[in-house]
């Protein structure tokens, strides 16, 4: 376990506890807060999993917040706050709805927990990763969005259902917004290193590049009122993870670009170096002609959704630098 760790989860909505609860089970950190808005839920909650980790032999507590001073001292904050897709929706139907939500916590985390770490998991979470970003006023290496791990474990998933084989040797690729542009990389995708074209026909890679953008909308479908909740979960744990234990592993996560890619003030997934300080690097893959048009229409997509915001004058209430 990192020792003296915190990390608050705000949102106490199916994702942000399963967060707190794999936190909890792997005794990740020594102390997990919960933030929500009803106070004793977030309690009732804190003290089952409290539990949990007592029967797990772990030394995890989790607490309910009072209020955001709670947060204080956090090393990692996850927002996970605001309204889930419902079926019919996109992930971008959300953007108004939670772009206030995800402000209101972003100034609460400048004021308690300047020295966090921030992990955004809203929708659309290209676009609240920037929000976050512009209210929290940190350096764009501690404010990240999640949602690379999660959409390569979806096509890791739906490569394993094809073949019936490689369970755990699969090592997906996603690139781009954490939306229905999204980018799957079968170039970049191995069986324990083997190449899936070597093991698979452009059709069925075709099926299985569908499928995984169409992952978690197949899941709110399902669902009826909610969305998914386990993986993006886990997915999230993987960066805390990361963060906590100073891993320096590459994972693909959404963050500002600065001229990566040949895009600058706009939000999209790539491969990056995570530690305890956040993101250490931005790698800078070499992409081919079909993949550079497909990221370029990720990101496009996701100016869009900030474009909106500006006309809205969303960021009108920024201070000045
Ligand atoms: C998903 O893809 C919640 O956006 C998340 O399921």
């Amino acid at each position: 376990m990192a020792k003296g760790k915190k990390v608050t989860v705000i949102g106490t909505g199916n994702f942000g506890s399963t967060v707190a609860f794999i936190l909890a089970m792997n005794g990740t950190c020594h102390d997990v807060v919960l933030r929500g808005r009803n106070y004793d839920v977030a309690k009732g909650k804190a003290l089952d999993m409290s539990q949990a980790a007592n029967a797990a032999r772990q030394h995890t507590i989790v607490r309910a917040a009072k209020g955001p001073e709670d947060m204080r001292d956090s090393d990692v904050v996850v927002i996970t706050a605001g309204a889930p897709r419902t079926p019919g929706m996109s992930r971008d139907d959300l953007l108004l709805m939670n772009a206030d939500i995800v402000k209101m916590y972003a100034k609460e985390i400048k004021e308690y927990a300047p020295n966090s770490i921030v992990i955004v998991v809203s929708n659309p979470l290209d676009v609240m990763t920037y929000v976050a970003l512009k209210y929290t006023g940190f350096p764009r290496e501690k404010v990240l969005g999640m949602a690379g791990i999660l959409d390569a474990a979806r096509m890791a998933h739906f490569i394993y259902e094809k073949l019936g084989y490689g369970a755990g040797q699969i090592r997906a690729t996603v690139m781009g917004g954490h939306g229905d542009t999204m980018v799957p990389l079968p170039r970049f995708t191995t069986v324990a290193g083997v190449p899936i074209d070597d093991l698979l026909d452009s059709e069925e890679i075709g099926e299985i590049v569908k499928k995984t953008r169409n992952g978690g909308a197949e899941i709110v479908n399902l669902l009826g009122n909610g969305s998914a909740y386990y993986a993006p979960a886990k997915s999230t744990t993987i960066m805390v993870d990361a963060i906590l234990k100073n891993t320096n592993q590459i994972h693909s996560c959404a963050i500002l670009l600065k001229n990566e890619y040949g895009y600058s003030d706009v939000v999209s997934g790539v491969p990056v170096m995570i530690g305890a300080d956040g993101v250490k690097e931005v790698i800078e893959m070499t992409l081919k002609n079909l993949q550079v048009r497909r990221f370029k229409a990720s990101v496009e997509a996701v100016k869009e959704m900030i474009d909106k915001l500006y006309e809205l004058k969303f960021f009108d209430d920024l201070e000045k630098k």
